[in-house]
């Protein structure tokens, strides 16, 4: 069956998942965003692949990160750039996602990023548009299924301090049950032939059966991370947990919050990463977070070049 995501020459059409997406394609993207990141430090910070397009920006839940460097993003290739503040549109009023988009396609959009709390939002979104050639579909985070741009950005982040994902170790910590994140990263990972990679967690928070996405499971935080090239901390997504899954918070970063008597378990040249935003004093000291192991703030830069990369593939530039 093809890729949905893939039109029948096999270019990207929309960027909705990793996983399924070909080695090809995400190396593409990766390669086309090194050479965007010279562009987001000149001081003249625009190209004009995207001149004449219009991006909506549709955000159904809140986000810092993916929604401002997608809005960078966007005016950097020189598109017009529009904002939906969904809390005063009509979603309010109780249109429905497709009647939403459905005029905003009318006034000719080139493309939708999309950030929802239902998995599956930017599916059916993609699904709907199949009759516009021309409209794209951008996930940006949809409920804990998958966030592609971070799995993206995260893998250029890894590739950028270290090179080879062919010769890796890399460990995934924390509560992935409930991350898209983590799911995004995982597929990016093997797909780009990580040989080791590793999630960490209480039993509580990793997802049953997570082995299958080609994964070492541990529960101990000291043996997970022994000899880790890259450590990615999760947040705890208090807000998708149906129930208590932990004792207290306190309890929680005892065993697996990331201190630097943790970190010094990993290789002495180990990064650390988030995805944000980060909850200190949870799942990271700010020690670590702080500390010179820590390419957390480099992670959001990147995100911009991966975003330029993304959306200019999609645009056939
Ligand atoms: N990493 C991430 O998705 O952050 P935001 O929720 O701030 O966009």
């Amino acid at each position: 069956m093809r890729n949905p995501q893939l039109n029948e020459r096999g270019e990207l059409r929309h960027l909705l998942t990793l996983d399924g997406l070909p080695h090809e394609v995400i190396l593409h993207i990766l390669d086309t965003a090194a050479s965007f990141v010279g562009i987001t430090e000149r001081d003249v910070k625009k190209v004009p692949l995207l001149r004449g397009k219009s991006v909506f920006n549709l955000f159904f839940e809140n986000s810092t990160r993916t929604r401002t460097t997608f809005e960078i993003a966007a005016k950097r290739l020189s598109a017009d750039v529009i904002n939906l503040n969904i809390n005063t549109s009509s979603a309010a009023k109780g249109e429905s996602l497709l009647d939403t988009i459905d005029n905003l396609s009318a006034m000719h959009a080139d493309m939708f990023v999309v950030r929802h709390a239902s998995s599956g939002a930017p599916h059916l979104i993609a699904r709907h548009v199949k009759e516009h050639p021309y409209l794209h579909v951008v996930n940006a985070g949809d409920g804990r299924h998958a966030h592609p741009t971070q799995g993206l950005l995260d893998l250029y982040t890894i590739r950028h301090y270290k090179q080879d994902f062919t010769k890796l170790s890399v460990a995934v910590v924390g509560d992935v049950l409930h991350s898209r994140v983590a799911r995004s990263l995982i597929h990016g990972l093997t797909t780009m032939g990580t040989p080791d990679v590793r999630v960490i967690g209480p039993r509580t928070l990793l997802p049953r059966g997570v082995e299958q996405l080609g994964v070492r499971v541990f529960h101990d935080m000291a043996e997970g991370l022994r000899g880790c090239d890259a450590i990615v901390m999760l947040r705890l997504q208090n807000e998708r947990m149906k129930g208590p899954l932990l004792p207290s918070a306190q309890e929680y970063f005892k065993s697996y919050g990331l201190t630097l008597e943790k970190l010094a378990l990993a290789k002495p040249d180990a990064i650390v990463m988030h995805p944000g935003p980060m909850n200190r004093g949870v799942e990271i000291d700010s020690a670590v977070a702080d500390g010179p192991r820590s390419v957390i703030l480099p992670q959001v830069t990147f995100g911009i070049a991966v975003r330029m990369a993304v959306m200019a593939i999609l645009a056939g530039n």
